[in-house]
């Protein structure tokens, strides 16, 4: 079994600043720094952590080589990884000043995914292989039906939660993997209490696996009239980036393996407790040894 992971790659261009940049205004940074993000990179990286063959499909500029290296350092496979010389790499220019920050985003080339590159990718995998998606890159409503119409078993994990995703085949959907904000709003629910949000989950899509994280309180596994729960571990955060990344990917990788559902999420609950232990996104990511 092959996990596909088809999704966003996006360079973080941090640039710490006196105050925020103004009309007509030119201000030098402070300092500057550049990270590897996209839900879909970390992602990849948290399911090649855990122990999977994972491929990275997706799509970079002619600035992108080092994203290719970067995957590549982890073990995730980026064969259907394509270069675009015509388009910039998806990027996010991020002022930093105290504490708060101003964010540019750019899709570039993950907004340029079309049918044709889907088409290409999905050739290489087959019945029982396994995609995994996020709400970060152009096309997803195709890749969903064609994944489908393959037999892989669909995984999609909201982020960013926005009114397009109701546009997508979502019936054709086998698990959903949202934090509590994606959840109440794949719910159409207005409310911020747990309970009401896996009721209007449970009654709008009957039949699908969904699993909900709430941060510090832990997570649940909803199908119909089964739901488990599972506390998070009491640990001293630090940086909470990518704990929902680390989540999808360990509770995937135990999930796949063993069909327990309970083992899956005590399995994403112990690794996700580690990444928020560790500054960063990728390199906060425990290996499963460590586990
Ligand atoms: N402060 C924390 N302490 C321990 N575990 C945490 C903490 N924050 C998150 N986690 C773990 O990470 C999982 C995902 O976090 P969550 O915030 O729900 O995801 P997201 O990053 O998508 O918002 C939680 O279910 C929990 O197991
Ligand atoms: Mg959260």
């Amino acid at each position: 079994m092959k996990i596909l992971s088809f999704g966003s790659l996006n360079y973080d261009h941090v640039y710490e600043m006196d105050h925020f940049v103004e009309p007509k205004e030119t201000q030098s940074s402070l300092a500057y720094a550049r990270g590897f993000g996209g839900k879909g990179l970390n992602q990849s990286i948290a399911l090649a952590k855990a122990g999977m063959e994972v491929y990275h499909a997706g799509r970079v500029g002619n600035d992108g080589q080092d994203f290719i290296d970067y995957l590549n350092k982890y073990g995730v496979n980026t064969d259907y990884l394509l270069k675009d010389d015509s388009l910039a790499t998806g990027h996010a220019i991020i002022e930093v000043c105290k504490g708060q920050n101003c964010i540019i985003l750019h899709g570039g080339a993950n907004q340029a995914i079309d049918e044709r590159q889907i088409d290409e990718v999905l050739t290489h995998f087959e019945k029982g292989d396994v995609l995994l998606i996020q709400n970060e890159i152009s096309n997803l409503a195709y890749l969903i039906d064609k994944a489908s119409e393959k037999g892989l078993l669909i995984v999609f994990n909201t982020a960013p939660m926005n009114e397009k995703v109701f546009t997508y085949p979502l019936n054709k959907i086998d698990i959903f993997i949202v934090n509590e904000i994606e959840g109440a709003g794949l719910a159409g629910s207005e409310s911020k209490n747990y309970e009401e949000i896996i009721a209007c989950l449970k009654d709008k899509y009957p039949g699908k696996k969904i699993v909900m994280t709430v941060g510090e309180s832990g997570s649940y596994f909803i199908c119909d009239d089964l739901l488990v729960h599972q506390d998070a571990y009491k640990v001293e955060a630090i940086d909470t980036t990518a704990a929902g990344d680390t989540f999808t990917g360990f509770f995937l990788a135990s999930y796949l393996k063993d069909k327990d559902i309970g083992k899956a999420l005590d399995l994403a609950a112990k690794a996700s407790s580690i990444t928020v232990q560790g500054k960063g996104a990728a390199q906060s990511i425990p290996g499963i040894e460590e586990l």
